[in-house]
């Protein structure tokens, strides 16, 4: 689907979306309308029981003294509270309106100056689909929308700002793509070579193999992988769009490219959901597109670790002790327990390397955030209350919101080992914050480090506004702001 922005008018034919408010009150193009069309919204209106909520909408077919084809009246809510995440969702829903309805051309007439990004914002949000393993879909299956044009006062700025946004959106669909895409096709290699075609937007990429990490001492992350065919990889993602001199920051990403549990195997029943446990990493590879995207002014450094989590021969048993690039040795009381020790060497590995100002992991850690959060929210962990802060604001901006948890010494204490540094496991109280508190042991001179757990996020189950089910890429447009908010020149 096509956005373009034009001049606020009523064409002469093809199908129209008008907007009224909660209560009823028609947008002024609705009005021209309804007076063009001799009174056909205010009946239709009256014959429904359309008022105007957000999400509501009703439609018109072809209607009497006028060309056009159909015009659609979608609820924006409370006029008053219709604000950039009202105007996101509106875009969603009236997307959804206008794909399927067998027109290929939709104008909205666009009544609400400012927001006109927004709305095209959330219409291209809503406007993914993961298609292409159907080869039986007929013509009449896909949707028919080929171009939504939005007819509004402040068509010049609303373009600009889209050039930037559609940056950003790029990045989602990538994500959405890598966590779509099943554990047979996109594997460590294959990944890193999806996130290799970011060089053509000027992100440095390096690469490393097997045989480096076991020189760097990456025991833990390698053991890990020790179980599968699929060899690991790492890949260091740099996007220089600051002054030379800067520290970095830096985003590190857990890419289980899929997670059987190891010896500790998870049961049968959903486990194919295990195919997106790289999600932290598809957020990672997708931000780095969306920042080098839109030529962000900072400097950041995106690593992903790269492994697959299998049950073989040569797989890691529980009980087994690894050591860390940091040294610090890790007993494996739980094969299953595997992101956080990809994240461990991937975390050592990027402080040692580039000294970043500061730290954001994102991993689809633990089922235990599902537990506590539910849906709605990321867990956040952090060691430093300003991040944590910047972090919670830049999820409001865009509504993907996040929950800050508590770290502390007593959760520390259990994952103490009996024969190692610690264990990877510290039993089902607090799981995910036993989890984080195994992180927050790989950072050093107390950096500031911030861990998002999306195992609750990076897939849905059902649609919503901006995000049809499926892959979502949470978590890329919250770090994009986050990085526009504060660490852009
Ligand atoms: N990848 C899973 C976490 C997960 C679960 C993500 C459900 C998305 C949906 C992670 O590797 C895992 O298996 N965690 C275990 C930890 C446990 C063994 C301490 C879990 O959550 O059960
Ligand atoms: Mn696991
Ligand atoms: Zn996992």
């Amino acid at each position: 689907m096509k956005i373009s922005f034009s001049d606020l008018a009523i064409p002469a034919t093809g199908a129209v979306v008008v907007f009224a408010t909660e209560g009823g009150d028609l947008m002024p193009s609705a009005v021209a309308l309804d007076e063009a069309t001799g009174g056909a919204v205010a009946r239709a209106i009256k014959a429904s029981t359309f008022k105007g909520k957000a999400g509501q909408s009703l439609e018109i077919l072809s209607p009497a003294n006028v060309e056009l084809s159909r015009i659609i009246l979608c609820g924006i809510g409370k006029e008053a509270e219709f604000d950039v995440i009202a105007a996101q969702k509106l875009g969603g829903n009236v997307a959804v309106r206008s794909l399927a309805t067998g027109e290929k051309d939709v104008t909205v007439l666009f009544d609400m100056d400012d927001l006109a990004c927004d709305f095209a914002t959330g219409a291209t949000l809503r406007d993914y689909r993961f298609d292409k393993y159907r080869t039986t879909e007929t013509k009449d299956d896909k949707p028919s929308l080929k171009s939504l044009a939005i007819a509004t006062r402040q068509h010049k700025d609303a373009k600009k700002q889209f050039e930037t946004a559609k940056k950003v959106i790029d990045g989602v669909f990538f994500t959405r793509d890598l966590v779509s895409e099943p554990a047979n096709i996109l594997y460590p290699e294959s990944f890193v070579k999806e996130v290799s075609a970011l060089e053509k937007l000027g992100v440095e990429i390096e690469v490393l193999d097997e045989k480096d990490m076991k020189k760097l001492g990456m025991g833990a992350l390698l053991g890990v992988a020790m179980g599968s065919a699929r060899k690991p990889y790492m890949v260091v993602m740099r996007w220089n769009g600051g002054k030379k001199k800067d520290a970095p920051v830096a985003f590190v990403g857990k890419g289980v490219t899929f997670d059987t549990g190891g010896i500790s195997i998870k049961p049968a029943a959903g486990m194919e959901d295990m195919k997106w446990d790289m999600g932290g990493a598809g957020v990672v590879s997708g931000l780095m597109k969306a920042l080098a995207g839109r030529k962000a002014n900072c400097n950041v450094v995106g690593v992903i670790g790269l492994v697959e989590n299998m049950p073989s021969s040569t797989a890691q048993r529980p009980g087994d002790v690894v050591t860390s690039m940091s040294g610090q040795t890790i007993e494996v009381i739980n094969t299953d327990a595997e992101g956080r020790l990809v994240l461990c060497d991937a975390l050592t590995y990027v402080q040692e390397t580039y000294d970043p100002r500061l730290i954001v992991d994102l991993a689809t850690l633990t089922g235990a955030i599902i537990i506590a959060l539910g849906h709605e929210n990321a867990g956040l962990f952090s060691n430093n209350d300003e991040l944590a802060t910047q972090i919670t604001t830049a999820g409001l901006s865009v509504n993907e919101t996040v929950w800050r948890l508590p770290l502390g010494k007593a959760y520390d204490d259990q994952i103490k080992s009996d024969i190692a540094d610690m264990k990877n496991v510290g039993g089902r109280p607090a799981g995910s914050i036993t989890a984080a508190q195994f992180l927050k042991r790989f950072i050093t001179k107390d950096r500031p480090w911030a861990h998002l757990d999306i195992a609750a996020m990076a897939w849905s189950a059902k649609d919503s506004e901006v995000t049809p089910k499926g892959g979502t890429g949470y978590g890329v447009r919250l770090l994009d702001r986050f990085v526009a908010d504060n660490y852009e020149i």
